[in-house]
């Protein structure tokens, strides 16, 4: 016999945390087996709660056994006797109510405050932080009505852990299988170790390039993937912040956890959205390459050769970055980049006189001269220049990936955010 698997060792980075699990009728039910034993594994106190269609899939046995508790799935416990199972007890004992895997079906009850179940009503009832684990198959997972569910779980705080891509169930290939249950509780392991120091707080990111028409067809633009602005919002997001994410035309998906994400293609158009959301907010990262100039009355069809003149006539755009530090309250804290491509050291001077012109808290300098940085890799090397009083310190740091890069640039604006 298997039985509760027992914690050993310094590996038990989940002792002392109660997780409910929720399971779902999905084939990948039988996973939240090995789920179940994984969190047991790192020290963690594992209860589980099933829907009906759940049962169909992975016996009570099996999970009352590897967790040595017994497994809920109906509001009463025994018909004969009355007993019933206190959903609002098991919502108010975890530390942390996961739903892995969780359907289709469940997330619209989740959403839309269905109780017809003994986990939906756990749902309703619970006072702790929530995650779900989507698993469905690709089309029901890319339906606009699932979409919105999810949009709306987690705009109402609930993480959503993102399913993977590969073989589906239904042989198809796609997004929709669950996380691996190893994956999910390291996602588990990473909420409880950091926390969510930055709930409540409310960041616009802006991100990639503009693209400013010269006709119908053709723009100028620049080579801005887009990636360390949206590294940047995963980033805020996972830490709990509530984040806009402005983004010029890239071709990347909405970080997990983003609140809202607004596209836009021209300099104009963010312009106008950022300075909308700007007086909301407790900090702004104004990390999209903005076009600083645009054709003058582009043409709304497409110019023929014939038409093309030796000579585009430019005009300014509005600078975004200067108008969030003129607006900029008291409390709120910006963070500007600046692209360089000369010599570290005239891109420095570049970048302080930015930073006290434009009123940022800091300003992140990237050059060119530096190999692996800027647009086309996913590495990036910066300096930090931030102002403090009337002082500027500098910090530089080594060639990372835009990840790492994303982490230590928010853990400088949390210092400010927080205190
Ligand atoms: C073999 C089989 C596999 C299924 N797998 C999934 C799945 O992965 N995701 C999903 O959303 N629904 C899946 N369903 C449909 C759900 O079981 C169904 O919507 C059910 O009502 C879900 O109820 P629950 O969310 O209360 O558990 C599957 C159904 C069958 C018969």
């Amino acid at each position: 016999m298997t039985g509760t698997p027992e914690p050993q060792n310094e590996n038990l980075t989940l002792l002392g945390r109660r997780v409910l699990l929720g399971i779902t009728g999905s084939i990948a039910a039988y996973k939240s087996a090995f789920l179940a034993r994984e969190l047991i594994k790192r020290g963690a106190e594992v209860r589980i709660v099933m829907t009906p269609s759940a049962i169909e899939f992975i016996t009570p046995l099996t999970l009352s056994t590897l967790t040595g508790k017994p497994v809920h799935s109906d509001f009463t416990e025994n018909k004969d006797s009355g007993e019933w199972t206190n959903h609002v007890e098991l919502g108010l004992w975890g530390d942390l109510f996961l739903t892995a895997p969780c359907t289709a079906a469940t997330l619209s009850a989740f959403a839309n405050g269905t109780c017809s179940n003994l986990l939906q009503a756990v749902f309703l009832s619970a006072r702790c932080p929530v995650m779900v684990a989507p698993a469905m198959d690709l089309d029901m997972f890319t339906n606009e009505a699932t979409l919105v569910n999810l949009k709306t779980l987690g705009e109402r705080g609930v993480s959503v852990i993102e399913p993977a891509s590969g073989a589906l169930a239904s042989g198809l290939e796609g997004k929709g299988r669950m996380e691996e249950p190893e994956a999910i509780a390291d996602f588990v392991e990473d909420f409880f170790k950091i926390g969510m120091p930055l709930a409540g707080k409310k960041v616009v990111v802006t991100a990639g390039p503009t693209e400013e028409p010269i006709d119908a067809v053709r723009y100028l633009g620049n080579r801005s993937t887009g990636k360390m602005g949206f590294e940047l919002a995963a980033r805020l997001a996972n830490l709990g912040a509530s984040v806009t994410l402005i983004a010029g035309p890239v071709k990347l998906d909405t970080p997990p956890r983003v609140s809202k994400r607004i596209d836009v293609m021209t300099a104009k158009e963010m312009y106008e959205v950022t300075m909308e959301v700007w007086p909301e907010m407790d900090a702004g990262i104004a990390c999209a390459a903005v076009a600083d100039m645009r054709p003058v009355n582009p043409a709304s069809s497409k110019l023929h050769r014939g038409d093309l003149t030796d000579e585009i006539m430019l005009e300014n755009t509005p600078d975004i970055l200067l108008e969030m530090g003129v607006r900029k309250s008291a409390s709120q804290v910006l963070m500007g980049f600046a692209l360089e491509t000369d010599s570290v050291e005239e891109s420095l001077k570049s970048a302080e006189g930015k930073l006290e012109r434009k009123n940022l808290d800091f300003i992140v300098m990237n050059t060119l001269a530096d190999e692996g940085a800027g647009f086309s890799h996913d590495t990036n090397k910066v300096t930090v220049l931030q102002k403090v009083n009337i002082h500027t310190e500098t910090r530089i740091f080594e060639l990372k990936s835009k990840r790492e890069v994303a982490h230590d640039l928010i853990d400088m604006l949390s210092t400010l955010l927080i205190s």
